[in-house]
């Protein structure tokens, strides 16, 4: 199928203004999401908060049928929150209650960094221990060396899926099977996949599953979600409960709510939610390989381009790369690259090395260019970005 992108460029007004090479950071959003956002906003105008909230109830409970929809779940095991590391947070920091001292956590090399900094809280909390699985030759998570590892002190298996500073789509699927063969808890970072690529929380095997919306998804800031297995609800109860979360019954006291929305708290962006699930939508009208084929297409030609450059280095990794494409160019930081590129109107990404600091001092570099692509992206907005690389790198020779 051809994909029409003269279409999502029509529905993305953000195109007109700038060419949008940052979609790990932050997405352009589309005129439906802004439209129900919009809306939103306006009737708790004229209506006040709460009324909007109720006069929108259906909506609002739309939004966890259309993620369920999109990652293959019932709709109970959805809760929504703010990013996805207030949703990772919720069940990881669950979980972490039942840890002991020499309890093992294995995570991937590409961890993403907030959860790297939480693994080293509780394992000073709790004596457990962090390991990091180390990668296969093309990059990836090395299964074979994860099912090495495994021993009954093997309390946890959490990963990344898409770093946020790499192309690298590590193997969800095959460290699922390892993970459920050895009956070990397995929490999936979805952050940067969910919107790029088709997610299906079966096929994974996951028993969590965090996200976020603002990215590849195209939803609101300040919107994120989470998935728990309907088995684990009962087993990691959320460290932190408010009203919403539970129900006070009795003078000494209360129950949980019955799903994953035990996870969320009584306050939310009502606008944003409506938004996030308009964006999971409009998402699933374009279809998710739909939209994975485009992004790779995109991603592979401009990942060519690039490597024709003179003092570019590409530096994703792993079996299969998405369409996070990163480099390196030399005699100039990543910081004042997006600076130049700012002028032109290109937006870009930097990871800097306290956000992938294994990779970053790995190859001895302070900070990476990130230019991840989304399929409403044109060919001739790659080859203009290009364009603007190759010029560069000519003046800094
Ligand atoms: C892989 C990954 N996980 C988690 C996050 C955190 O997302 P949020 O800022 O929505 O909490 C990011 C953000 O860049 C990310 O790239």
């Amino acid at each position: 199928m051809v994909f029409d992108t003269n279409m999502a460029r029509q529905d993305t007004p953000g195109c007109l203004d700038v060419v949008h090479l940052h979609h790990s950071g932050s997405a352009l959003m589309p005129t439906p999401v802004i439209d129900a956002f919009r809306r939103h906003i306006e009737l708790e105008t004229v209506r006040g908060g709460y009324e909007a909230e109720e006069e929108a109830r259906e909506k609002l409970n739309g939004v966890y049928t259309s993620i369920a929809r999109m990652i293959n779940c019932s709709a109970k095991e959805i809760a929504l929150t703010e990013s996805a590391t207030a949703s990772w947070n919720a069940v990881f920091y669950g979980i972490a209650q039942t840890f002991r001292p020499g309890d093992r956590i294995l995570t991937s090399r590409s961890e993403y960094v907030s959860n790297m900094i939480a693994y080293f809280q509780v394992a000073e909390r709790t004596g457990a221990q962090v390991e990091v699985v180390p990668d296969d030759a093309t990059g990836q998570l090395d299964v074979r060396a994860l099912e090495a590892m495994i021993n009954n002190r093997v309390k946890l298996i959490s990963v990344t899926h898409v770093p946020t500073h790499n192309g690298l789509v590590n193997p969800v699927n095959e460290i699922g099977q390892v993970a459920n063969d050895y009956s070990i808890p397995y929490i999936v970072d979805a952050c940067q996949s969910a919107g790029q690529m088709p997610l299906d929380v079966v096929q994974i095997g996951c028993d969590a599953l965090s996200a976020t919306g603002r990215k590849f998804l195209r939803a609101p800031r300040g919107t994120g979600f989470l998935y728990v297995r309907e088995q684990m609800l009962e087993k990691f109860p959320p460290i932190t409960l408010d009203l919403h979360s539970a129900t006070w019954t009795g003078p000494h006291t209360y129950e949980l709510q019955p799903g994953a929305r035990r996870y969320e708290m009584f306050e939310s962006n009502i606008a944003a939610r409506i938004g996030l699930g308009t964006a999971v939508d409009y998402a699933m009208s374009w279809g998710l390989a739909e939209i994975y084929s485009r992004i790779r297409f995109l991603a592979d030609r401009l990942r060519v381009q690039l490597s024709s450059i003179d003092g570019v280095t590409l530096r994703d990794k792993g079996e299969e790369k998405c369409g996070i494409v990163t480099f390196t160019l030399d005699g100039i930081a990543a910081e004042e690259f997006q600076r130049l590129m700012r002028k032109k109107n290109i937006n870009v990404g930097v990871s800097k090395r306290n956000c992938a600091l294994t990779d970053l001092d790995e190859w001895g570099v302070e900070s990476l260019i990130r230019s991840p692509v989304h399929y409403y992206n044109s060919d001739d907005e790659i080859d203009f970005f290009v364009n603007e690389v190759k010029n560069l790198a000519a003046s800094l020779n």
